[in-house]
């Protein structure tokens, strides 16, 4: 089914209000300091396949229409937003709570709060508050570099439906995304060191 098929109508109006969020990011980046190291390294988009949005129509109970899709559910349109450290994704985080062009619904820390298999990641839920994708829903994902190289891998390998020693893997990837975030930790104190001294 293409995207057209299943969104209809609302399929235009979707790109519109995914490409408003993005054009908000890039003010974002235009604010801060240019001397500085870019916060946002880049930004990815989405509109959520319909076979997949029909599959989690299906896994959540809700009716497999274009109106559970829109308003059941909140990450028909999705953006991934990558940083360099971790304090970038914080303060992109509280920034976006003062845009007035959205109201945010529900937000998951999964830096202070990791999934068991490692995984570390900024979600939030937001509703278009008015304009182009008026009432329409977004997911925001905020991420580092670092963890974003982790999360395509595993990714990966949860597709994978045949897959040699699978715990070992999966223990291993956690281990990984331990390490990561051991890593994050020091560049940002590394960061943090070059910034103060700057100030000196
Ligand atoms: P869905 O996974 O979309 O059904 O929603 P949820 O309620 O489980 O929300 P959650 O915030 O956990 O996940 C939303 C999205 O985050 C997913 O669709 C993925 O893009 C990403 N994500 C969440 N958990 C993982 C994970 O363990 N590994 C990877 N690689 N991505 C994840
Ligand atoms: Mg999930």
């Amino acid at each position: 089914m293409t995207f057209e098929e299943f969104y209809g109508r609302y399929y235009v109006k979707m790109l519109k209000a995914q490409k408003r969020l993005q054009d908000m990011v890039y003010n974002y980046e235009k604010q801060v300091n240019k001397e500085d190291i870019n916060p946002v390294m880049y930004v990815s988009t989405r509109i959520k396949q319909p076979d997949s949005m029909l599959a989690k129509l299906k896994q959540r109970g809700f009716e497999q229409t274009l109106d559970a899709a829109l308003h059941d559910v909140f990450d028909a349109i999705g953006l991934r937003i990558i940083c360099s450290f971790v304090s970038d994704v914080y303060d992109l985080v509280s920034w976006l709570h003062e845009q007035n062009e959205i109201e945010i619904i529900q937000e998951k820390d999964y830096f202070a709060y990791p999934k068991p298999n490692g995984y570390r990641s900024y979600h939030v839920l937001l509703r278009i508050r008015k304009g182009i994708g008026k009432d329409l829903y977004a997911e925001i994902q905020v991420r580092t570099i670092a963890i974003d190289c982790w999360a395509s891998l595993e990714h990966q390998i949860k597709y994978k439906k045949k897959l040699p020693n699978e715990h070992m893997l999966q223990e291993e990837l956690k281990r990984c995304a331990d390490e990561i975030a051991s890593t994050d930790l020091s560049m940002q104190v590394i960061r943090d060191i070059l910034r103060n001294a700057e100030n000196l």
